[in-house]
């Protein structure tokens, strides 16, 4: 079993920590406070799902965990490193040999083959593939007859998969994925959230995942909640079911009809398909949405995500 390098899964052992983390976007009447003062650790050989609704700062605490991005104000450690005392080279060298990414639109390198992309992070490094570990992670991810064929020969879910295998490739201390499983069917969202557990279970791996789903998050050993940029509750060993009733209860519907056009009857079903509470109880309204309801098909159109994480977090 191998084990990352801010220590032993015994006791609760800290492989990131944000302490009165504070983003605060824009000015005067654009200022958005997109996270308030949180205080919040990620346990090392655990599997954390980061939950809310859509803008309560779930991918903004993502960013900065990972020191993907600056805080307002407040601090941020992986592991006992502060990511603010760090210049330009060796913050790189941190995001590259100790953290993983897995995006929602998977973010592979089209011109590459799977393997080429698998093996980046550790060509950028300079590194030779532990071909090992390599196979090892292509066993479980059922990768192997995949490996000569660049992402548009690749299904969305086979494109996570090698995502998945990239992100581990480095045996980096914490994976975090952002919405990994939200551009994937319920078959390969369901071997996208087997692997994540695996490489807690077999691995040791640390894993943070950010999402709005409860059967996504019902594979975590912690479930924390989000509502306006701050921390309001969490969930240990939670079901789909635990989860669905801590959802209803931490964000109630609102009675008055949405204004917005991204909360739809889809946005209430999770990636299973599975009614939710929200469908059984017209009292429940899960104001989510903004990146996540794609739950079928082609990965988002690229000029509607993110890139510049993505891009910083692989080829810096
Ligand atoms: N670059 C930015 N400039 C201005 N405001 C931003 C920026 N990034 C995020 N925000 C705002 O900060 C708040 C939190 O955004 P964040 O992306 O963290 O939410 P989220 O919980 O990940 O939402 P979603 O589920 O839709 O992905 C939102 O109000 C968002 O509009
Ligand atoms: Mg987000």
């Amino acid at each position: 079993m191998w084990f990352g390098r801010c220590g032993s899964v015994v006791g609760v052992s800290v492989a990131a920590q944000a302490v009165g983390l504070t983003k605060i976007y824009g000015q005067g009447d654009a200022r958005v406070v997109a996270l308030d003062d949180v205080d919040f650790e990620v346990h090392t050989g655990e599997f954390t799902a980061i939950m809310g609704p859509s803008g309560s700062g779930k991918s903004t605490l993502m960013h900065l965990l990972a020191a993907l991005d600056t805080p307002t104000s407040g601090s941020v450690r992986i592991g006992d490193v502060d990511v603010a005392t760090l210049k330009d080279t060796p913050l790189t060298e941190l995001r590259r040999d100790r953290i993983g990414f897995i995006f929602q639109a998977f973010n592979l390198v089209p011109t590459l083959t799977a393997r080429e992309n698998i093996t980046l992070p550790v060509s950028i490094a300079g590194k030779r593939v532990d071909q090992e570990w390599f196979d090892r992670i292509i066993g479980v991810l059922a990768l192997g007859d995949r490996l000569t064929h660049k992402p548009a020969e690749l299904s969305g879910g086979q494109q996570q998969r090698v995502a998945c295998a990239r992100a581990l490739m480095n045996r980096p201390d914490i994976v975090f994925g952002d919405e990994p499983t939200g551009n994937l069917d319920s078959t390969s969202a369901a071997e996208v959230l087997s692997f994540l557990r695996r490489s807690v279970d077999e691995f040791g791996q640390t894993v943070v995942m950010v999402t709005h789903d409860a059967h996504a998050a019902s594979y975590a050993d912690r479930a924390v909640f989000l509502s306006d940029g701050k921390v309001v509750d969490e969930l240990r060993g939670a079901t789909q079911d635990d989860l669905l009733h801590a959802m209803a209860r931490i964000y109630p519907r609102h009675d008055e009809p949405s204004t917005s056009s991204e909360v739809t009857e889809s946005d209430d079903r999770n990636d299973s398909g599975t009614p939710t509470p929200a469908d059984e109880d017209p009292a429940v309204l899960y104001r989510d949405g903004g990146t996540a309801p794609q739950h079928m098909g082609e990965p988002a159109d690229e000029a509607t995500v993110e890139i510049s994480m993505p891009r910083r977090a692989v080829q810096d």
